[in-house]
């Protein structure tokens, strides 16, 4: 039976848990809450300017955790900085750079260890998306999608995955994405771009968590941010139901706290992720087409 959505309490069965802020998935009896211990140590959030990554970087600073923040639009950076060291009276270093770059997280990095900062928590969540017909998809677009999406998300984490096996200890939070989950039409490269994140991330989740490390892909639904609008799908989410990025990060840090695998943000979300299992591959992809279907040109 699945628990009831709503419920304060979490119930586990057979992997799975549901909570009030998410569902994810985990294997029980391995490891320790995480978050605790962070207070006081240092994270490192791409996409840190805006959306999602700005809310981690909020609710990283409320917990206690020193900040690398990691975008192109250095206002933004510099402002959300401003904020969280008045607020928390944390500290807050601001890199600028464009992490489609190929060598972009290899130089983030080396200013990361110039400035004497030692990362204990990444969170992977810069990430665009393309929306739009096959004609009027721009392939120079495409590139840049996959060089940040899953280049830059796959560097950093083989990047600084060593010196956590090393200490023992560290996580890395890497955000995919509900379609993750499945193919979607209109946002082909895209959402094969989170199911690399999903499967990846899984994947070395198993792998290294005996050595002390923790590895969760963070799943959330339609989340209020402007993500559609740069996606060229302006004016789609306010048609659709969504969750506030507050929410997202919330589940998401719970399930950190929890050592779990993956989170599916809400519980509807989740239910979709079991029905794309059941259903032929064929009717789950034609059914994508009516989310993002473009207008037909007049
Ligand atoms: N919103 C949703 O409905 C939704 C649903 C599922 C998953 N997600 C995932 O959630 C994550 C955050 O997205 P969001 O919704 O918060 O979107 P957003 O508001 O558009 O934020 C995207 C962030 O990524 C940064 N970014 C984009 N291109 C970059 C580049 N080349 N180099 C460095 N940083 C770059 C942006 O900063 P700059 O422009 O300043 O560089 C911004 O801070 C993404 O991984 C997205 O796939 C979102």
């Amino acid at each position: 039976m699945w628990p009831r959505a709503g419920t304060a309490d979490t119930r586990e069965s057979g992997g799975y848990s549901s909570s009030r802020v998410g569902f994810s998935r985990s294997i029980r009896g391995l490891g320790r809450p995480v978050i605790s211990q962070y207070v006081d140590q240092w994270a490192l959030v791409t996409g840190a300017s805006a959306g999602i990554g700005a809310e981690f970087a909020r609710q990283l600073a409320a917990r206690g955790m020193h900040l690398v923040l990691v975008a192109r639009r250095t206002e933004l950076l510099e402002s959300l900085a401003a904020d969280l060291k008045a607020k928390h009276a944390c500290r807050c270093e601001v890199i600028a750079a464009d992490l489609s770059q190929p060598d972009a997280p290899r130089q983030v990095l080396a200013e990361v260890e110039r400035r004497g900062v030692t990362i204990e928590l990444l969170v992977n969540n810069a990430a665009f998306g393309i929306v739009g017909e096959v004609d009027d998809t721009v392939p120079e677009r495409v590139q840049e999608l996959i060089r940040l999406n899953i280049a830059a998300l796959a560097d950093l984490t083989h990047r600084v995955l060593p010196g956590m096996l090393a200490r023992g200890h560290g996580s890395i939070i890497n955000v995919s994405s509900l379609s993750g989950f499945q193919p979607v039409a209109y946002m082909a490269a895209y959402a094969a771009s989170k199911a690399f994140v999903l499967h990846f991330s899984e994947a070395l989740a198993i792998e290294v968590r005996p050595r002390g490390v923790t590895i969760l892909a963070v799943c959330p639904g339609v989340t209020q941010t402007a993500f559609f609008d740069i996606a060229g799908a302006p004016g789609w989410l306010q048609k659709h139901s969504s969750h506030s990025p507050e929410r997202v990060v919330q589940a998401a840090l719970k399930a950190l706290e929890r050592r779990k695998l993956v989170i599916v943000i809400g519980w509807r979300n989740y239910l979709l992720t079991l029905a794309v299992r059941m259903v032929p591959r064929w009717r789950v992809v034609k059914e994508s087409m009516r989310f993002f279907r473009p207008r037909r040109k007049k």
